[in-house]
């Protein structure tokens, strides 16, 4: 059965790096694998089209996808409109049931010169941030600012919690069984009720070694001992913010992808970065975190691991051989490197 996949290009540098990352896919898949990709409007260009982020035909596409690939939306020209783009990114997310976002960072040795860290902090770095996406300060009621005073909520139920750290357990069982817990249980009262359901769920995997840390301690030994952690669970904002640090480590922004997996429905994969709008336009973006946001969907979605992992690895090795783009201190322009990346597959 041919697969279904609906790309969501978006704005800024989302259209160049989707361009590559698709015909790369195209290349690699030939005889292997049955698809087809149908592309709608989201975010920034969906308001330009037809006035919002998020237009029903784009849901509804989004449904009834067997996975969905997303570039970036957002930018300095949507500021301050009355639905922005990151609100549609949050609708979309809320609608399909997006709960676990899992954020790799793993090290490739070539890439230790490209890191800003000491090669002896980073060595062997292989964890994956799992991060709760459809809940916490995001969503929680109420919501709003006016001149004199702003008000975020932060909620999380029992089930929420539950949910997101069960799979990251699951998750660990298939890697190096450690979990560590992110949270801010000496202040919040959402991270007291984390750190409880942590200890309980934990019981029921009792070959997984648990830790808590606080979210100030975690950002600093991410830093400091990166090849320490596995699997990280953490709620929505801290899993955000640690994520874009954990970019650090293996030097880019541009190298991080990730799977945002639904309660009951298709899976979406997206780059951790944003739009780039300093860059967008240029033909410099790095295509790689939305290469690996492909491997990704191929062995989370589809099963196709094989294929997964020679794009995965013409990929790595096309960076080392060419230093790759700007952002990793390389020579290559966006398309230069989706070249190379093809002469590899071909
Ligand atoms: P950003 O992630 O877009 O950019 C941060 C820095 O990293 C910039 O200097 C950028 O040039 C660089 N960068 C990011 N991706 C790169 C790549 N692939 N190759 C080379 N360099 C890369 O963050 P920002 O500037 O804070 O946000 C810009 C816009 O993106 C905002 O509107 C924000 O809301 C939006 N945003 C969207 C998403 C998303 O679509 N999921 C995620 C984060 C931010
Ligand atoms: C991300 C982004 C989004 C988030 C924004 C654009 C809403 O930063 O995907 O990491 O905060 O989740
Ligand atoms: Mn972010």
């Amino acid at each position: 059965m041919t697969k279904r996949i609906v790309a969501l290009a978006g704005d800024g540098i989302g259209p160049e790096i989707m361009t590559s990352a698709l015909e790369i896919l195209a290349v690699a898949s030939k005889g292997k694998f049955a698809y087809e990709v149908v592309s709608f409007p989201f975010g920034g260009a969906a308001i330009e089209q037809v006035g919002i982020p998020l237009p029903q035909e784009t849901l509804m596409a989004c449904q009834q996808a067997d996975a969905i690939l997303l570039g970036a939306i957002g930018g300095p020209r949507w500021e301050g409109v009355k639905e922005t783009p990151e609100s549609g990114l949050l609708a979309l997310r809320q609608a399909l049931k997006l709960y676990a976002n899992l954020r790799p960072t793993k090290m490739q040795t070539f890439l230790e010169e490209k890191s800003p860290l000491k090669a002896d902090k980073v060595r062997g770095t292989d964890f994956v941030i799992v991060r709760e996406l459809i809940g916490g300060l995001y969503f929680g009621q109420p919501k709003y600012y006016d001149s004199d005073e702003a008000i975020d909520t932060m909620n999380y139920t029992r089930k929420q919690i539950e949910q997101i750290v069960r799979l990251a357990f699951e998750l660990a069982l298939t890697r190096r069984q450690k979990l560590t817990s992110v949270d801010k249980a000496n202040v919040l009262a959402n991270s007291k009720l984390w750190r409880q359901i942590v200890q309980e769920v934990s019981e029921e995997y009792p070959s997984v070694e648990v830790e808590h840390i606080y979210v100030d301690a975690a950002a600093m030994k991410l830093m400091m001992a990166a090849p320490t952690f596995d699997v990280i669970v953490t709620e929505n904002l801290f899993g955000d913010i640690l994520s874009d640090q954990a970019s650090v480590i293996t030097g880019s922004l541009g190298l991080l992808a990730s799977a945002s997996l639904s309660i009951d429905g298709p899976a979406l994969y997206e780059p951790i970065h944003g739009s780039a709008p300093d860059i967008a336009g240029l033909n410099i973006a790095n295509p790689v975190s939305m290469i690996l946001s492909v491997c990704m969907m191929l062995r989370q979605s589809f099963q196709q691991i094989a294929l997964a992992d020679q794009i995965e690895t013409a990929t790595y090795e096309t960076i080392a051989a060419t230093g790759g783009t700007r952002d990793l201190g390389g020579q290559l322009m966006t398309s230069e490197f989706k070249q190379e990346l093809i002469k590899r597959l071909e």
